[in-house]
């Protein structure tokens, strides 16, 4: 099978899922997109109300902040591929539970699987404790990590981890956007 009929698979269990709570308030999953042969991947937490209504990943301001990092590095939303580590908007863009997310990681797994990226960066704190505990890397304070390079040597490949801060934590805190920027730029130089 191709990696298109893999996801599409794999969608087709996301948009029926009804393991936990959250499709009873979403309006649409939002299942991930972009490139299917991208060497970089990018994790998001949950969508929030612009992506529930389009079921689309990082559309809103957070996703306004993404675009342009990544056109600072020249790249397009064509040129990777963007998913969550939650498919369903939590309401009130609440924290996923761990219930949820042990729940719904399958599919982020699966995600991984197909599309095999060289590079994996977790966006925030949710993300990036997910894929630390994944990869058995260990988990510190973001402030401590973000931007590094965690090589994961597998046999079947070799991964690079670079977990990042969430662009909406630069909504937030602007002093934030020139070390997302420079975290950008550590990505750009390991695909
Ligand atoms: N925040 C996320 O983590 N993901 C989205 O898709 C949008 C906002």
């Amino acid at each position: 099978m191709s990696k298109k009929e893999d996801l599409d698979n794999i969608k087709y269990f996301v948009n029926n899922c009804r393991k936990c709570r959250l499709q009873t308030t979403r309006n649409n999953p939002v299942f991930g997109e972009g490139f299917l042969n991208a060497s970089i991947m990018f994790i998001g937490e949950a969508p929030g109300r612009n992506e529930d209504e389009s079921g689309r990943p990082f559309v809103g301001r957070a996703g306004k902040l993404f675009d342009e990092m990544l056109d600072s590095i020249g790249l397009k939303r064509n040129n990777v591929y963007i998913s969550n580590l939650i498919k369903c908007r939590p309401p009130k863009n609440r924290n996923p539970s761990k219930i949820e997310i042990t729940m719904c990681s399958e599919y982020i797994d699966k995600q991984i699987e197909i599309i095999r990226p060289v590079v994996i960066a977790p966006l925030g704190r949710i993300a990036i404790s997910y894929i630390f505990k994944k990869f058995e890397l260990p988990f510190e304070k973001i402030n401590r990590i973000h931007g590094k390079i965690y090589l994961i040597d597998n046999f079947l490949n070799k991964l690079k981890i670079i977990p990042i801060y969430h662009p909406a934590a630069v909504i937030y805190n602007k002093k934030l956007k020139n070390i997302l920027l420079a975290d950008f730029k550590v990505i750009k130089q390991n695909i």
